[in-house]
């Protein structure tokens, strides 16, 4: 369980947060993401400890050192972490990301993978005559599991005879505790707009990637202790298609990691691209990892032009996660209603600090 949290003399309740901005602009938008926390903390009374961790690629070019498991320990006892983004042109492909992201991932058994899609302003939509009410769905992708578990290999490499394999494991508890997670989160989201019943629908792709029939199995197990839920199915090449044409037809879908790893991105742009889009990586009742889709986009770095509404929405998901849910909500009103002002999410459209005052500003708004 996470660590409860502090209550400090004034009575006021205290939670320690890591702050790890990373590289590109994670540190920009970041730094939006915590004036936001500021000012939530001023009107809704309470406190977080905020410890910096300066892993990255300048961290890992001075001393040689990705993520070392001294950090792992320290977050263990932290009730939760805010990311930025991580990855650096002048390091190996996926050494970074690997070591950091996934090393959160893996070492703190973060299961969940939420991602929301809402769509705030249908002027950021680039579907047509698409509107808030026809985008309204979440993906839960499995997180720790599949081509992401690392067991991979090559033979022969370099020559032209090379073999290059990789494994994706699906396991009986890993398949079966995310799917569990979808239908619980679609009863407590409720039916959505016009619908009779919470829906969740299984992406897999079992008439190819045959290991994935235990996906099929499970979830017909699970979704039989739910009857109040409704259940549906696509293969993923058709969810990428339906979440185009139909995007509606979605309310909670549950995933494995690779693919929700995909859908997530075509998902970000149906909901005003990557600008907005935010993710928990999350087991339930202990220390969680909140952070931005995005990532480091070195070529925006230091120019004020990325957007750090990402970075805030994944601030909302922490609040929410730590127990502050009314902060949380408030944090993404505030950033529906600049989306709503700004109606353009594009990097360079709004400078990041003016975004990241807006959203101050809506959050004081007659709030309290
Ligand atoms: C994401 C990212 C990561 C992933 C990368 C950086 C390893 O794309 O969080 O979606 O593939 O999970
Ligand atoms: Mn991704």
């Amino acid at each position: 369980m996470s660590p409860t949290a502090h209550t400090v003399s004034t009575s006021m309740v205290e939670y320690d947060i890591g702050v790890l901005p990373g590289d590109g602009i994670g540190g920009e938008v970041i730094a939006e993401a915590l004036k936001v926390l500021d000012v939530v903390e001023e009107i809704f009374g309470f406190r977080t400890r905020r410890e910096l961790m300066p892993y990255g690629a300048e961290h890992y070019l001075a001393t040689g050192e990705t993520f070392p498991d001294a950090a792992l320990d320290r977050v263990r006892d932290m009730h939760a972490l805010l990311l930025g983004a991580i990855g650096d042109p002048r390091i190996e492909v996926g050494k970074l990301e690997f070591s950091i992201i996934a090393g959160l991932r893996f070492g703190l058994d973060l299961y969940v993978n939420l991602r929301p899609i809402s769509l705030f302003h249908e002027s950021v939509c680039p579907l047509k005559d698409k509107k808030p009410e026809d985008i309204d769905m979440v993906i839960c992708r499995e997180n720790t599991e599949d081509a992401y578990a690392g067991i991979y290999g090559f033979l022969k490499k370099g020559t032209p005879d090379e073999v290059a394999e990789q494994t994706m494991i699906y396991t009986r508890k890993g398949t079966e505790r995310i799917i569990r997670y979808a239908f619980e989160l679609a009863r407590k989201r409720g039916p959505k707009k016009g619908a009779k019943a919470p829906q969740v629908t299984l992406i897999d792709k079992a008439n190819a990637v045959l290991a994935q029939e235990l996906w099929t199995r499970v979830f017909a197990e699970v979704a039989a202790e739910f009857p109040d839920v409704e259940t549906d199915h696509a293969y993923v090449d058709a969810a990428c298609m339906w979440m185009v044409k139909n995007p509606e037809w979605f309310d909670v879908a549950v995933t494995t990691n690779l693919f929700g790893d995909i859908i997530t991105d075509l998902g970000a742009m149906v909901q005003g691209g990557m600008g907005i889009a935010a993710s928990g990586n999350i087991h339930p009742g202990r220390v969680s990892m909140f952070e931005p889709i995005h990532g480091s986009a070195p070529k925006y770095k230091g120019q004020n032009k990325a957007n750090p509404l990402a970075a805030i929405m994944a601030l909302s998901m922490l609040l929410h996660h730590i127990g502050e849910v009314p902060a949380g909500r408030k944090v993404e009103e505030a950033v529906e209603s600049v989306v709503c002002q700004v109606g353009n999410l594009d990097a360079g459209s709004n400078p990041t600090d003016m975004l990241g005052d807006l959203v101050c500003a809506a959050v004081g708004d007659g709030s309290g």
